[in-house]
């Protein structure tokens, strides 16, 4: 059984903690994508942690894997194992996929070079090297972690791939160039140490679900950075839909059998890019204090705005999603009235689909639907029956403006804080 857990808007949506709420229903969490620019926070009994690159089900003694389409920090990733084993978690059960890429020093210092060489165009990388790793997987020179198994090549690769990076280094960026030596040093320890986690990703997930283990694909970003399918440029250099969880896995689409998308119950971006439902006043800045709402990677201010349908069913189509989580719903207490973007305008035009073109994302007006709000704090109830009509209501709008059920309210970051339902379109 194969179960992909995505975001539907621009990451940050609570995958984490949804992934720790289904600890219950799932054997083995695979990471499918992306690297350490993800944040995922997870609350178990009271205790806060964040993870950038680690599965999150490797907090509740899952077998967690990375897969093939990582880009894998062996520094960041060594380091959340040694955090965790301090906080005496089992690192023995992760295992990676001999198919994933590395990220290697030259991604990072290239990735703050070039969005210093983009100025006011700049994406808002997290800087964690995302985009020249991928770059050179797709150009076909990139280092896998397969790579790592053969000391005397992979010094080679290493040393290849360092040179070639200094001369954009050099002589376009005008920065230092790296030390070859250097480099194969510090990631020849990083082989030996990664050396017991190493598998063949793909045989061994398609074994696991061969064998009837109930497999979660945790999906890192959200569907508006999605290289293919989100507001590009200002996206990530990965695939987080759903789909992305075959090739990033190594399992056929026959093999999942669930897509639930997590959105959030208001929109967030931290980054730039266009945002249709920005609230740019206080408004915004008031959800964002409630909402806490920092970024877990790079703790930069998140952008807060309206829920926006039109969003939510590009993601809806894209991902094929079963159900949907809906997160923070806590966070929205206390205003009168809640705002969903229901279509875009520009010029004459009423666009009901997300348009492609950023400079039209941009520049559209929205149009909103407008519900009811609720007064009370509703972070400790723990049954439908007791929350105030106004946030059925709410969720129900959510769900005929999308078409998808929800079948998740979370009210706060913990376990606890997640009612199970079945709001069906109406
Ligand atoms: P992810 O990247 O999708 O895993 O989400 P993040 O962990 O980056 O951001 C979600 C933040 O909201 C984290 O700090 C969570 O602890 C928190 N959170 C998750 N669900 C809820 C919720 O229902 N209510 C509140 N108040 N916080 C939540
Ligand atoms: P989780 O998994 C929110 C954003 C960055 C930037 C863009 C490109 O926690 O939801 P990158 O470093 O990937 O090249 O940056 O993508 N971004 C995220 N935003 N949550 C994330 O992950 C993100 N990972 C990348 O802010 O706009
Ligand atoms: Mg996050």
């Amino acid at each position: 059984m194969g179960t992909v857990l995505i975001g539907v808007q621009w990451g940050d949506e609570g995958k984490g903690k949804m992934t720790d709420f289904l600890a219950d229903q799932v054997d083995v969490v695979v990471r499918y994508q992306g690297g350490a620019n993800a944040g995922h926070t997870v609350v178990i009994d009271g205790h806060e942690y964040r993870l950038n690159l680690l599965p999150s089900g490797i907090l509740t003694g899952k077998l967690s894997i990375i897969g093939n389409g990582v880009v894998l920090d062996p520094e960041v990733l060594l380091e959340e194992l040694r955090g965790l084993a301090d906080q005496g978690h089992d690192p023995t059960r992760l295992r990676v996929s001999d198919g994933a890429h590395l990220i290697m020093p030259q991604h990072k210092i290239l990735d703050a070079a070039e969005e210093e060489f983009r100025g006011e165009n700049r994406l808002g990388t997290t800087g964690r090297g995302i985009g020249p790793a991928y770059r050179d997987k797709v150009a076909r020179a990139g280092i896998r972690v397969a790579d790592m198994m053969n000391p005397r090549s992979f010094a080679r690769k290493v040393r290849d791939g360092v040179e070639r990076a200094n001369i954009l280094l050099q002589r376009v960026y005008g920065r230092e160039p790296l030390d070859p030596d250097e480099t194969i040093d510090t990631y020849s320890h990083y082989a030996e140490e990664l050396l017991p986690y190493v598998c063949n990703g793909p045989a061994m997930i398609n074994d696991l679900l061969d064998d009837g283990q109930r497999v979660l694909f945790e999906g890192a970003q959200g569907t508006m950075l999605d290289v293919d399918h989100g507001s590009y440029p200002f996206v990530t250099s990965s695939n987080p839909i759903s789909g992305g969880a075959c090739v990033g896995a190594g399992v056929a689409p026959s093999r999942i059998n669930r897509v639930i998308g997590v959105a959030k119950a208001y929109m967030t971006r931290v980054g730039d890019g266009p945002f249709p439902t920005e609230l740019t006043g206080e408004l915004g800045g008031d959800l964002r204090v409630r909402g806490n709402e920092y970024g877990t990677a790079t703790g930069r201010p998140r952008r807060c705005g309206w829920l926006d349908a039109v969003i939510l069913r590009h993601s809806a189509r894209l991902n094929g999603l079963s159900g949907m989580c809906l997160t923070k719903l806590d966070v929205l207490s206390g205003l009168d009235q809640i705002k969903i973007a229901v279509a875009y305008r520009y010029g004459n035009r009423r666009l009901e689909n997300f348009p492609r073109d950023s400079t039209v994302m941009d520049e559209v007006d929205v149009e909103y639907t407008s519900v009811s709000g609720w007064s009370e704090d509703i972070s400790e109830i723990r049954s439908l029956n007791e929350l105030p009509d106004a946030v059925g209501q709410y969720v129900q709008a959510v769900v005929d403006l999308t078409g998808v059920p929800v079948h998740y309210l979370s009210l706060g970051p913990s376990r606890e804080q997640t009612i199970q339902c079945d709001f069906a379109p109406g």
